[in-house]
């Protein structure tokens, strides 16, 4: 028993060790959902360091202010939390309640 427990604890601590950069996030976005800034913060835990270096990816946004990167349409890119900014909503972000994956600036 105790040898088992070893081995499944040494598993575990691999697993870290290869996880890919550490992440501020709680949970992952899903793949190819479009989401508002402040909905990365509220239901996945983002922080500001990464949407930064989201918006950072796409050289059409210029650089924000922290009120409005929340106010940014970021795409997941990947399935392991990966998001890039997709364009900076000047009217607004709206979070598009009942169809998570499609939120949209404000026209
Ligand atoms: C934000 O997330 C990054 C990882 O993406 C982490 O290194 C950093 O410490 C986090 N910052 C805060 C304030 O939690
Ligand atoms: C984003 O870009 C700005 C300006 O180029 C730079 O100062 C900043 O360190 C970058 N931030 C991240 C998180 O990549």
């Amino acid at each position: 028993m105790y040898f088992a427990q070893t081995v499944v604890s040494l598993a575990a601590a691999a697993l870290v060790a290869f996880s890919p950069t550490a992440q501020a996030f709680t949970t992952a976005c899903l793949y190819q959902e479009y989401k508002c800034g402040y909905s990365m913060v509220a239901d996945y835990g983002y922080n500001n360091t990464e949407l930064i270096a989201a918006v950072n990816k796409t050289s059409i946004i210029p650089p924000l202010s922290t009120i409005q990167l929340l106010q940014v349409l970021y795409r997941c890119e990947d399935a392991v939390g990966g998001i890039a900014g997709n364009s900076y909503c000047i009217a607004g972000c709206v979070d598009m309640r009942g169809r998570p994956e499609d939120d949209q600036c404000a026209l």
